[in-house]
């Protein structure tokens, strides 16, 4: 840990180093695994995409001590995904799945990928969430929820002036659009992911202190901008959010 202040919507963890920022999350993710589990005999974990969470995912596996988070009573889900078939190599889910489902015993039906196949994904996703969750009028709550961020502040496949970032009646959206970057995707909507218990952000890399930076002055003078500022609409109604960044991203090329 170190002393640079950055002011983000949450509580903020910064880690020098990349692996042993790795570590930390790790750590955090284990504590609300097993608690998960004591107390209801499930975990539901929702992991994001892109190329910033991959290392995590390996660490998780080859890691002895991540190794013992309790698998068999975990299920998968994803934040967010390409509108791809599962081999092409933008999917989130083959991401994933290499570095992290085909290492650990997770049963094969706790394994929840986006069906891309389907006329209509998001229709198709939230089914079977509502098949695991039952059928509720609100938002499940996510035990442990992974996001990351682009440079233009999207999270999940919230992307600024997008049409998901209105959707408030449904748990998984369809979205596209001049600001989305392609391909189309399908993903977590502002009223799931804000009814999650514990939502960790994971940003790493110089390239990203900008954004957050930006992040940090917006909400300062004018508090959260989710068409302008995606991520600063993720805001968890009765949960947590920590972001959890290594010294590059929290301090810049220069820090
Ligand atoms: C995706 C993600 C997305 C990602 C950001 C950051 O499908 O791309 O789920 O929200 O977290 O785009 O991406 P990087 O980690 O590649 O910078």
């Amino acid at each position: 840990m170190n002393e640079t202040t950055l002011q983000l919507p949450g509580e903020v963890r910064i880690t020098d180093e990349a692996d042993a920022l790795y570590d930390e999350l790790a750590a955090d993710l284990l504590d609300v695994a097993r608690e998960a589990v004591e107390q209801r005999g499930q975990f539901h974990l929702a992991l994001s995409g892109g190329g910033t969470p991959e290392p995590f995912y390996v660490r998780l596996v080859i890691d002895p001590t991540w190794r013992t988070l309790p698998w068999k009573q975990t299920h998968i889900w994803l934040v967010d995904e390409r509108w791809v078939p599962r081999e092409d190599a933008r999917s989130n889910f083959r991401m994933i799945r290499e570095a992290l489902i085909t290492q650990v015993p997770t049963p094969a039906e706790q394994v929840h990928p986006v069906p891309t196949t389907s006329a209509d994904p998001a229709d198709a996703y939230e089914a079977a969430m509502r098949e695991v969750f039952g059928d509720l009028a609100e938002a499940p709550p996510l035990d442990w929820v992974l996001l990351g961020m682009g440079d233009d502040a999207h999270t999940a496949s919230l992307f600024p002036q997008s049409a998901a970032l209105d959707v408030t009646d449904r748990w998984i959206a369809n979205n596209d659009g001049p600001n989305v970057v392609p391909p189309p995707r399908i993903t977590m909507t502002y009223p799931l992911l804000n009814a999650a218990r514990n939502l960790r952000v994971l940003v790493t890399g110089a390239k990203k202190h900008a954004t957050l930076r930006r992040i940090e002055q917006h909400m300062k003078e004018h508090g959260p901008d989710p068409s302008v500022l995606p991520i600063t609409g993720v805001s968890p109604a009765r949960g947590n959010i920590t972001w959890f960044l290594d010294g590059p991203a929290a301090m810049g090329a220069g820090g």
